[in-house]
């Protein structure tokens, strides 16, 4: 790819607003297949173009460590350090080598719209995988994200590296079978009567990555009870998978994002919409919808099997966002 043409493709993908990528995701959206469909989009609400614009108007947005204090940014907040482990819950991932290249050598973003290159340049890795381009969607639309927010550099630096293991199973309907399956409980809830537990997968690319339930119990809670420290996977993760603090929905540590079983936790109230909203966690979610993708983890009850995945940081987005701005000087 030319210089002429990175620049033409940079600066098409930067005249996109994070509403832009919004709507362009919501309209490929029914040809992404349903392995990916949610994935995708909780991919979105963790990367977010606000967190970039917020950590690039740093005075020095190379190591933007004063304004990531300010908006009390936990975990690991870098994209850049994450390009191919970011991904690695997508279904897609299994052709992110792919994507990446095909994103740098696509010169034809001109075509103007959002959506338009997205497929086209999916298109291109399901032909080359030879796959159905449905399986390929998401993930490019991703690998754009990743390209406007990271820049050239880094992500060329990346291009032939994969996404990091482990991933998900490679067939599509069995991952897509197992998230339907019911656990025992499940299945004989006749007989159980309130002590019935769930399984609650936190991470399903993993044979330990799941956790018990009772009844009623929240997802935070829930992962307390394991007693274990997964510290080695994030600091943010001494009590149990979910990374948690104040457990009544004011810190903001415990965002994940639903791939399956959503209508099996209690519906959003409006205490917790509006801390999602608070924190600017609640890009994807549909102000209607009692089930949303992004929920807090220790505002939301199992009345059933769960699949889950979190994100990698959390912090205050909007209101920290602007108080920062405001005190370096750069609003
Ligand atoms: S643990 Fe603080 S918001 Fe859930």
């Amino acid at each position: 790819m030319t210089v002429m043409e990175k620049t033409r493709l940079l600066s098409f993908l930067e005249a996109q607003s994070q509403e832009d990528w919004l709507r362009a995701l919501e309209e490929i959206l029914p040809s992404i297949h349903p392995v990916d469909r949610e994935a995708t989009r909780i991919w979105f609400a963790f990367w977010p173009l606000e967190l970039r614009k917020a950590l690039s108007e740093s005075p020095d947005p190379e190591e933007p460590i004063e304004i990531a204090r300010l908006m009390d940014l936990e975990g690991n907040w870098r994209l850049e350090e994450q390009i191919d482990s970011s991904v690695s819950f997508l279904f897609g991932a299994h052709y992110w080598a792919r994507v990446k290249n095909s994103v740098l050598v696509e010169p034809d973003a001109t075509a103007g719209f959002l959506a338009a290159t997205i497929r086209s340049i999916a298109q291109k890795v399901a032909a080359a995988e030879r796959v159905d381009p449905s399986l390929g969607l998401g993930i490019t639309a991703v690998g754009l994200m990743m390209l406007r927010q990271v820049g050239f550099e880094p992500f060329e630096r990346a291009k032939d590296a994969k996404a990091t293991p482990p991933l998900l199973p490679k067939d599509p309907a069995r991952i897509i079978a197992k998230r339907e399956r019911k656990s025992a409980d499940g299945l004989f809830t006749f007989l159980k009567g309130v002590n019935r537990k769930w399984d609650v997968r936190w991470d399903e690319k993993r044979e330990d990555g799941v956790i018990r339930a009772i009844n009623g119990q929240d997802i935070a809670m829930a992962g307390g009870d394991t007693g274990s420290d997964y510290r080695h996977l994030d600091y943010r993760r001494p009590a149990g998978p979910v990374p948690v603090e104040c457990r009544v929905g004011s810190c903001g540590y415990c965002w994940i994002g639903v791939l399956a079983g959503r209508e099996n936790l209690t519906p959003i109230t409006a205490f917790e919409r509006e801390r999602l909203r608070y924190f600017g966690y609640d890009t994807v979610n549909s102000p209607d919808d009692p089930n949303p993708l992004i929920r807090l983890a220790c505002q939301s009850q199992c009345q059933g099997d769960v699949t889950l995945t979190i994100s990698p940081w959390n912090g205050e987005l909007d209101r920290r966002h602007d108080q920062g701005r405001k005190k370096l000087g750069t609003a």
